[in-house]
């Protein structure tokens, strides 16, 4: 049975020329990166290469990328580097209610150590209350941390307008793009963004690797203490195989840039439009735009999202469900319950999130299976109203 995979927010496939670029690194050119070899050498001019790529594709300056071991890095390094660096002088994080963990528990963290921390709200559509987020920023706030897109819903957040708010008020501004790099244009040479967290296998390079962009000039601590490696802001041999394939996967998405936002959008409202026009009682969770092209969220009313997914997966369709199997209970997700969605529908939400390599027979496989799936789940399940 072929693989339907419509999960792309989890993980992505590494893509053929990825893994063919990394393919010398693990044999004829293992030298270490910081060698004064020439061996090492030639191995260093491969990582300072994929610098060049990956701050192409961001509009950065190559001294500006650090390379990290994934996203959850990068973030942890972001908040806790930056309070470090403030140390007894700073002690207010904001944040907002619906950012992944890598930000959301680092910041409760911090909360639990001495600071104090500022969840921003989001509205029913998963948009940012701006206003809230203005105001909470004071003279002791050390840094402001806002997605750019977020993973359930993928509701895209106004970062040019936040990133001048925290411009305007000297507070570090850092964005968690984990989801934004390649499916969105960033372009950090006109948003004044001091911190951004991006993650390799979010675009089709492996999992393992990720970057942390830190603008010149912007006071950090080291998270990793060692050796004096990506210039001495994260320490550790540089996992070279893996920062190569990043490279040439930051080259790939810009090159297929235009095609997220046509060809693969199309493909998610042909998704979206097939699922409410034959499921009754769905509805999409979030704003649908400003939204990353390739995602979209739909609440199928009365039933379990973890039972849908048992069913698709029947029939090679990967996707995920918006709740979490926490102690024998299903919890909606954190996100959509900072959006207020309705216990009967955030319970039935799934989140597919597509990748250039869907085609439209993958989709159209997914509307012609969902109706029968949500009828059947649904003559099952104890939610559905009387006489409904
Ligand atoms: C928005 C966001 N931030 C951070 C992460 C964590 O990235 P990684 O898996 O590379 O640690 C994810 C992963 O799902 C994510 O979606």
């Amino acid at each position: 049975m072929k693989t339907i995979y419509l999960d792309n927010n989890a993980t992505t496939r590494v893509a053929p020329e990825v893994a063919e670029a990394m393919a010398p690194f693990f044999g004829e050119l293992y030298g270490n990166a910081s060698s004064m070899h020439s061996f090492g050498g030639q191995v260093r001019k491969h990582v300072e290469a994929a610098r060049e790529k990956v701050a192409a594709l961001l509009g950065a300056d190559p001294s500006e990328i650090v390379f990290t071991s994934c996203g959850t890095e990068s973030d942890n390094a972001a908040l806790r580097g930056t309070v470090e660096a403030l140390a007894g002088r700073k002690h207010h994080v904001v944040t907002t209610r619906v950012e992944h963990p890598a930000v959301l528990s680092v910041a409760r963290y911090l909360g639990n150590h001495g600071c104090r921390v500022t969840e921003v709200p989001v509205n029913a559509e998963g948009l940012l209350d701006l206003q809230f987020l203005e105001d909470a920023v004071t003279d002791d706030t050390a840094i402001v941390s806002c997605m750019w897109a977020n993973n359930e819903t993928g509701v895209v957040f106004p970062i040019d307008e936040i990133a001048q708010i925290c411009q305007l008020k000297g507070v570090t501004f850092h964005t968690d793009a984990v989801q934004a790099v390649g499916k969105i244009p960033v372009n950090l040479a006109k948003t004044p963004i001091d911190l951004l967290s991006l993650s390799g296998h979010k675009l089709h390079a492996p999992k393992g690797v990720g970057v942390l962009y830190i603008r010149k000039g912007t006071r950090l601590a080291p998270f990793m203490l060692g050796g004096h490696q990506e210039g001495g802001k994260r320490a550790g041999t540089e996992n070279v195989p893996y920062i190569v394939g990043l490279g040439v996967a930051a080259e790939l998405a810009a090159g297929h840039m235009r095609d997220e936002v046509t060809r693969v959008r199309d493909l998610r409202d042909r998704l979206e439009q097939g699922l409410l026009a034959h499921c009754p009682d769905a509805r999409v969770n979030g704003r649908r735009d400003p939204r990353l092209p390739n995602t979209t969220n739909v609440s199928f009313e009365f039933v379990e999202g973890e039972a849908i997914l048992l069913m698709l997966d029947e029939f090679g369709i990967c996707a995920s469900s918006g709740s979490a199997c926490t102690s024998g209970s299903l919890e909606p997700s954190h996100v959509l319950r900072a959006m207020g969605v309705p216990f009967t529908a955030a319970h039935g939400s799934i989140r597919f999130s597509l990748s250039r390599y869907n085609t439209q027979a993958d989709i159209d496989l997914v509307i012609e299976r969902m109706p029968a799936i949500i009828r059947r789940l649904r003559e099952l399940s104890p939610f559905v109203p009387q006489g409904a």
